[in-house]
């Protein structure tokens, strides 16, 4: 969720369950220096003040946030220990902004596909500076994959969705354009925002397809494989971990602001390799919103699949 819309933090500051993780997991920052990263309205910065920080930084690089940020923290907690940084976190000289040694770093630079608003980024720039006790919250990932197969028998609306429709448009020459956009998108990657909720049961789970660690996690690339017997739509499923404290974020029960999930669809039966792709040269096939893909998302990523056992291969 990206935060440059205030609207869209209400969303996530209201979200109970993620709250209840990341609160939790920052019991235990008594006397520490804490860096929140991407600190949006202020939320985390604020239950580590409560918790005891000595001192939090809260970097984020949107200037509304960051001044809204700085009012609430200032009406809560003692300005001798916090600082807000209104600054991108991943350039190159952010660390000239602090002077303590940071002993915990909290981050929500996370999405509904958990790695697509750049927290790798995050980890990779951090690992500069991590000394020995540094902890990282979240500092694990955990992927499974649902399967659904045959899902455009089950989800009428899910083939209505990417109709394009140029009468719609009102306008030829731009309706022409995008129709050139959806062409390329639906003959490569098919990816789709899906709701959860919908879907009641997979009729496969992968578990564990993926998992990250910060201390391990070595830039290499993110793939794992996939059997289908059917054409399917897949749909990544993950878990954020810091120590003892878990958060499912599509669990069903107790959905999560990210619940919407990331899908692909898998046009015919085989072996596909899924990876995530940092990078990317387009991220537009991630996103049903072209306009809000390339204006305010400079983290290009994608998650793209190819068939490896055959004819199939985009
Ligand atoms: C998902 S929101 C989380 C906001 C807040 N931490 C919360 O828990 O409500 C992610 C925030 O990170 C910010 N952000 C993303 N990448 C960033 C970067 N490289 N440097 C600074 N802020 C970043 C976004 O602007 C957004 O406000």
């Amino acid at each position: 969720m990206q935060a440059s819309d205030i609207q869209q933090s209400f969303n996530m500051i209201n979200d109970k369950y993620r709250n209840q993780f990341y609160f939790n997991a920052l019991q235990n920052v008594k006397d520490k220096v804490v860096l929140d990263v991407g600190s949006g309205l202020g939320v985390l910065s604020s239950y580590a003040l409560h918790h005891g920080a000595k001192f939090v930084y809260a970097v984020e690089r949107g200037r509304k946030e960051s001044i809204i940020s700085n009012k609430i923290l200032t009406q809560n907690f003692s300005k001798k220990n916090f600082k807000v940084i209104n600054a991108d976190f991943w350039s190159k000289n952010i660390f000239e902004n602090f002077d303590h040694d940071i002993d915990v770093m909290v981050s929500e630079t996370i999405n509904y596909d958990i790695l697509g608003e750049g927290i790798l980024k995050t980890w990779r720039q951090i690992k500069n500076i991590a000394h020995q006790n540094f902890t990282a919250i979240p500092n694990q990932f955990k992927f499974n994959l649902l399967i659904f197969e045959n899902p455009l028998d089950k989800f009428v609306w899910f083939r209505k969705r990417f109709e394009l429709i140029h009468e719609n448009l009102l306008h030829e020459g731009f309706a022409n354009s995008l129709a050139n956009v959806y062409e390329k998108s639906k003959s490569s990657q098919l990816l789709y925002e899906f709701p959860v909720s919908q879907c009641h049961h997979a009729d496969k789970i992968l578990h564990n397809v993926i998992n990250l660690t910060f201390k391990s996690y070595n830039d290499d690339g993110i793939k794992f494989q996939c059997d289908v017997d059917k054409p399917s739509l897949i749909m990544l499923d993950g878990t954020l971990i810091a120590e003892d404290n878990q958060l499912h974020i599509h669990n069903q029960k107790n959905p999560t602001h990210w619940s919407n999930g990331l899908s692909m669809y898998l046009p015919e039966k085989g072996t596909y390799e899924i990876s995530f792709e940092e990078n990317a040269t387009s991220n537009l096939v991630k996103w049903t919103n072209v306009s809000t893909a390339s204006n305010m998302w400079p983290y290009n990523c994608t998650w793209t699949y190819k068939k490896i056992d055959g004819e199939y291969n985009r």
